[in-house]
């Protein structure tokens, strides 16, 4: 087989990454470890940026999102009983859009369908050769077989446990990292929302999150023990805890029912530095990774493969090397003022259960400083709205 861009993911990264380099004409072959069934099957966050929303249409694959999405221009942080509205729209002129990573994802596999997209499923083994030479290759075993690709360009979009990361050789590569005490857990329910806006309190039981999906779709989360059993959470105690931490600051009832999906999630901050190694480059999860609290993982992802396909776009359709050679400096500073607000964000509202008291404190106030300052208010909301992307071509 032989193409111009091999892309190892079909995750959003991959598969946004292969549309855009279709709609500029160069060829791609998309190689994925799991069934299209499994992809389809994941369940994710749902708060898209402007720049990602212009993203995807003009990846065009904005037909869907348009009619069911929901446009927030607002959202509530609260701590225990006080609850304050960042009101995105007043404070920077700009709103969020809420529309699940699932069907973001769905939309892309069926434009990629729709297009004769070259998509390879369980595909096993995975490995990458001579990233450092003109002519790179990727080979995989698929149905017994093993098969090689020859192309220009790898693109690494197989998320954090992928294996296009570790074929950077240690020596060229930082890993800066941080694992939080504590993880999320989510329900999906179709059942309404208690509110219009999502909220994002703390409080003394711990972080909780009601974020939807629809009118009439709910994605509820609370902050669990890191290494917390999913079997200890059945639907009826995991609704009376949201209605424990949520239900100061809830405008409306929590209506219950039966969960769609649960699951939980660690929380991480990871970044891989850099993203980049002779032809290879990272793009996604496989490069880093933030906290959900920002809502960011999503948004940087198409960040990057923003960069990337205007980059490759460059080379092959104008010999201009410029944006390839820019690529890992421009995402990175991207990444990092995600990072730095993740964090920020994570650490303003989760329980950290330490005994630093002085700690407490300073959360507190915090906290507090957002709430009587606009300012402060003004810089959560830019940083939630999502900073605006660099011309790589520059
Ligand atoms: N070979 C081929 N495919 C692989 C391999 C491998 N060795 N390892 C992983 N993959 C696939 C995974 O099965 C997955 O479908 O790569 C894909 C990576 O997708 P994601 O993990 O969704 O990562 P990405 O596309 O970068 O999307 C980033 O997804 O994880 C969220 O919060 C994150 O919202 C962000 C977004
Ligand atoms: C979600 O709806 O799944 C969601 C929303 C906001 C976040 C994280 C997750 O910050």
């Amino acid at each position: 087989m032989k193409t111009q861009v091999a892309i190892i993911g079909a995750g959003p990264s991959g598969l946004l990454l292969s549309q855009l380099l279709h709609l500029a004409g160069i060829s791609s072959i998309v190689v994925e470890r799991q069934s299209r069934e499994h992809v389809l099957g994941r369940i994710r966050a749902g708060v898209l940026e402007q720049g990602t929303v212009d993203t995807l249409k003009r990846a065009e694959v904005g037909g869907r999102l348009e009619r069911d999405s929901q446009t927030h221009d607002g959202f509530f942080i609260a701590a225990g009983e006080t609850a304050c509205r960042i009101a995105l729209g007043e404070l920077v002129g700009k709103s969020v859009t809420v529309y699940g990573q699932t069907e973001v994802t769905k939309d892309l596999m069926d434009a990629r369908i729709a297009t004769n997209g070259q998509l390879i499923f369980q595909a096993d083994n995975v490995v990458l050769g001579d990233l450092e030479t003109s002519e790179p290759f990727v080979t995989f075993e698929a149905a017994g077989q093993r098969h090689r690709i020859a192309c220009d360009f790898v693109a690494g979009c197989d998320g954090f446990r992928g294996v296009s990361r570790g074929s950077i050789p240690a020596y060229h590569r930082r890993e800066f990292e941080r694992v939080y005490p504590f993880g999320w857990l989510g329900i999906l329910a179709d059942v309404p929302p208690c509110a219009p806006e999502l909220i994002y309190a703390s409080g003394p039981r711990g972080f909780a999150l009601a974020s939807m999906r629809s009118a009439t779709r709910s994605r509820y989360y609370i902050q669990c023990r890191a290494d917390e059993d999913l079997s200890a959470w059945p639907d009826d105690r995991l609704w009376h805890e949201l209605q424990l931490r949520l239900g100061p600051v809830s405008p409306g009832a929590i209506a219950t029912g039966p969960a769609i999906e649960k699951s939980i999630a660690p929380l991480r901050s990871f970044v891989c530095e850099p993203m980049q190694f002779g032809r290879l480059f990272l793009a996604g999860d496989a490069a880093h990774i933030v906290p959900p609290t920002g809502a960011k993982g999503l948004n940087l992802a198409v960040g990057d493969v923003h960069y990337l396909a205007t980059a490759l776009d460059a080379f092959f359709n104008g010999g201009n090397e410029a944006g390839l050679r820019r690529y890992s400096e421009v995402s990175l500073r991207r990444v990092w003022n995600a990072e730095r607000f993740s964090w920020w964000m994570t650490t303003l509202l989760h329980d950290f259960g330490d005994s630093d008291l002085f700690a407490q404190r300073l959360q507190r106030a915090e906290f507090d400083y957002v709430l009587g300052s606009r300012a402060a208010q003004t810089a959560l909301a830019e940083n939630y709205i999502g900073l605006p992307y660099e011309d790589i071509l520059a």
